[in-house]
């Protein structure tokens, strides 16, 4: 009977599944398994379901050992997986596209709003207790209509994110390594342009590539000196793909007027400089954090390591 390990807890019901016909070590619990313990229990074991927060790398795949056959994330990122040290050892990798698109492209649009119109502080402000009252001047935000939102990383969750935004009025630049989908461009009356042109003409930049040693501090000072002065930068990407030092020296010096995360360099720690600022929204990496999305997601991950293991082709591979 093949062994799995489910490294945290999965929402649903997707690890009955595992249970049924595998030999399931299952940890029922949501906080990321310590390093000791995960390179102890991941040995001999024919699957891993990881969670994000996993590293997967060479000293992982050893301590497995050589009947290990797949790596199941939990996440459509990849960037704590060694896909080299993966492939190297004929470990298939899967990820988890497609089920979480809609999910984090309504926070990266929330974040949008919630930037663009000082949400945070306005909600800070209530909660707190500080006297407020109703003001032709008080808390204005800016308007989404008419304004241009440049999208970085044109794929699934890029567009989704445009398409709202298409909703509210927006005006749509697209930039990434790869050329978009071009009937969603069409559909978007989207411009394709560089990094430079979205930088320098979008009113909110937000953020939708994978993290990659190329993509590591895509915006860091001379990005974020290149943007308007009154626009905002969305990050629903993953924390490294911003220079979260030049971010605060950015908002600090005026170089641009807010910004709206999810993610951060050095997750769960927040830049100290970012925690003290009203002009930024901070969210705690909930992009697809909804009951249906998760679900889904785990079930997309037992779904590709049952295929795996019962000599099938998985559903979602990573190719390296
Ligand atoms: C992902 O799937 O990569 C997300 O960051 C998880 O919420």
């Amino acid at each position: 009977m093949a062994r799995v390990l489910v490294t945290a807890r999965l929402p649903g019901h997707s690890t009955e599944r595992l249970a049924a016909d595998h030999d399931l070590t299952y940890r029922d619990v949501d906080a990321p398994m310590p390093r000791d313990d995960l390179l102890v229990r991941v040995a001999g074991v024919d699957a891993v379901v990881a969670v994000l927060v996993d590293r997967v790398d060479a000293e992982l795949l050893d301590a497995a050992g050589s009947q290990l056959r797949v790596v199941a994330n939990v996440a459509v990122g990849y960037d704590n997986v060694d896909l080299a040290a993966c492939a190297e050892r004929d470990v298939v990798v899967t990820n988890t596209p497609g089920v979480l698109t809609d999910a984090t492209a309504d926070i990266a649009m929330a974040l949008v709003l919630m930037t663009t119109r000082g949400l945070g502080a306005a909600e800070r402000r209530v909660r707190t207790g500080e006297p407020w009252g109703w003001s032709l001047t008080g808390h204005l935000g800016t308007s989404l209509r008419g304004r241009t939102l440049g999208i970085v990383g044109p794929g699934a969750i890029g567009l989704a994110t445009a398409r709202r935004a298409k909703a509210f009025g927006m005006e749509i630049l697209l930039t990434g390594r790869s050329e978009p989908d071009r009937r969603a461009v069409e559909g978007l009356g989207a411009l394709v342009v560089g990094l430079p042109e979205v930088l320098r003409e979008s009113d909110v930049v937000s953020l939708h590539c994978p993290l990659t040693p190329e993509t590591r501090h895509l915006i860091a000072a001379d990005e974020l000196r290149a943007m308007k002065r009154t626009a905002h930068l969305v990050n629903t990407s993953r924390g490294p793909v911003v220079d979260e030092g030049a971010l605060v020296a950015a908002l600090e010096s005026g170089e641009i007027a807010g910004a709206g995360l999810d993610v951060y360099e050095e997750e769960p720690h927040v830049h100290p400089g970012l925690l003290q600022r009203d002009d930024v929204v901070l969210l705690p990496h909930v992009g697809s954090a909804t009951v249906e999305t998760r679900s889904a997601m785990a079930d997309l991950a037992v779904d590709n390591v049952l295929a795996v293991l019962s000599g099938g082709d998985p559903l979602s591979p990573v190719r390296g």
